[in-house]
């Protein structure tokens, strides 16, 4: 505020009591006559950030950047042309969650909860079962996202009634598009074809390997996901909480929920350098430590819980993300969007685990191919009595887990993700809630 410049505190407050509302219009109109400049500038492209009207009243604009959305004005995003099964599929994105006659009202603390889906309905059986299982789950709301429509996913979904849900599909998938991008087309390059001697259509990979629609989905399918609950659903997009995400073969414990908010409870105050919650460790493997501790340690993939300011600075390297040469999304995050963060990204969990993995197959065996992969869970997972109840407490110190092995910055990637097709549409979907006019593929 300019009246900051006034001497005396008691002249300061009068002063802006009076001009306040005055100056805030003025800055407004600014504000507004400079984005339509912007816009036309740009040929009808509307790069206001949704919460845009919060930060011209602040005289220090890098405090509130993150919360500013900061988009390319040269990128202009292009969505697939939509077969009638995506549009179907977008037009089940917009249905109401079920179940909110039983679940009338969330609890404000409530937390979200995102679980996304390919195609292994044993294992999301076993997932569902588990969740059925855990303790509050009623005051949740279960977002479920599909990679692709299967029909036998879909009835495993419809069947749950023990919270709130809301179904979503990727209407891009690469599994909705048989003959067409981001499935393959007719034309494309394969394998490590060379395209000028084939005439194909494609740049391969910095190993020389042309994209692959199956692999590239699961990259495509997370990214498409965090922009969708964050930005792109009524249900959530007002949501100032915590998200926590999952995926199909994603054991949840009993005391999953309680301690999930617990930590969030905890984090301000234990780890105020903590990025986010997690309820295993990062090395999946792992169980936890046991100790009477909390744990504060790189960001693990097993059950994370982040709010939107931490989406907000994701969001902002959705260009890094876009482009890095690697089709596994969780390896993107650590070797290029968290070390730009310029700090280490801590995720604080309790000393035992309360998620687990336990697929055996990966997600590149199994449909599809001739040797199924075959793999019930059975035994996977043991539960102890100490796993069924919330086991974190608020007086234990953090301990902080530093320089751990695995993947971060420079790492160049394994690959797969070198087509300026998949890089473009990832871009897409960073922008496609918050630019108006899309021009049609
Ligand atoms: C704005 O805030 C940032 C950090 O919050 C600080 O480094 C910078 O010096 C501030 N700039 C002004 C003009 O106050
Ligand atoms: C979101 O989480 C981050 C990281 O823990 C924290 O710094 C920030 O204050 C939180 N934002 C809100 C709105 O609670
Ligand atoms: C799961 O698979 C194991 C062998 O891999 C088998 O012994 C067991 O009976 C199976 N359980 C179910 C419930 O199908």
């Amino acid at each position: 505020m300019p009246a900051a410049a006034a001497s005396s505190h008691h002249h300061r407050t009068r002063l802006r009591s009076r001009t306040a509302p005055l100056l805030l219009l003025v800055v407004l109109a600014v504000f507004v006559v400079t984005e339509l400049l912007r816009s036309s500038s740009r040929g009808g492209f509307t790069a206001s950030a949704r919460r845009a009207g919060s930060s011209p009243a602040k005289a220090n604009h890098s405090s509130a950047a993150p919360r500013k959305i900061l988009l390319d004005p040269d990128f202009t995003p292009r969505l697939p042309r939509q077969s009638p099964l995506s549009l179907s599929l977008s037009a089940r994105n917009a249905l109401p969650p079920r179940n909110t006659a039983r679940f009338p009202a969330l609890p404000d603390g409530h937390l979200k909860i995102v679980l996304y889906v390919h195609n292994r309905p044993r294992y999301l059986r076993l997932v569902v079962d588990s969740l059925s299982r855990v303790e509050d789950i009623g005051e949740a709301m279960l977002i479920v996202s599909h990679d692709g429509y299967f029909p036998e996913m879909d009835k495993i979904v419809q069947g749950i009634d023990f919270c709130q849900v809301k179904q979503i599909f990727a209407p891009y998938s690469p599994h909705l598009f048989p003959d067409t991008f981001p499935g393959v087309s007719p034309g494309d390059c394969q394998s490590k074809d060379n395209a000028k001697e084939k005439r194909c259509k494609g740049d391969p990979d910095q190993y020389g390997n042309h994209r692959s629609p199956r692999i590239v989905s699961l990259k495509h399918h997370w990214w498409w996901m965090m922009n969708t609950v964050w930005d792109g659903l009524q249900e959530t997009m007002g949501f100032d909480g915590h998200i926590l995400f999952i995926e199909e073969d994603h054991y949840i414990f009993p005391n999953a929920y309680r301690n999930a908010q617990l930590l969030v409870d905890l984090k301000p105050k234990k780890c105020p350098g903590c990025y986010a919650i997690n309820l295993a460790p990062s090395d999946v493997k792992a169980k936890g430590e046991g100790w009477e501790s909390l744990v504060a340690e790189k960001m693990g993939n097993i059950g994370y819980a982040f709010n939107r300011t931490v989406w907000r600075k994701i969001h902002a390297k959705a260009k890094q993300f876009c482009a890095f040469d690697e089709y596994n999304w969780d390896i993107t995050m650590w070797a290029t969007v968290y070390p730009s963060f310029g700090a280490p990204v801590y995720s604080l969990r309790g000393p035992r685990r309360s998620a687990a993995h336990f697929g055996k197959c990966g997600l590149h065996q199994g449909q599809g191919s001739s040797n199924v992969c075959v793999d019930n869970a059975s035994g996977a997972v043991e539960l102890e009595e100490i796993d069924k109840v919330p086991n974190i407490k608020a007086d234990w110190p953090v301990r902080i887990i530093q320089r751990q092995e695995g993947y971060q910055a420079g790492f160049k990637g394994w690959g797969g993700w070198g087509d300026r097709r998949d890089r473009e549409l990832c871009l897409s979907f960073a922008y496609m809630y918050h630019v108006k006019d899309q021009s049609p593929a």
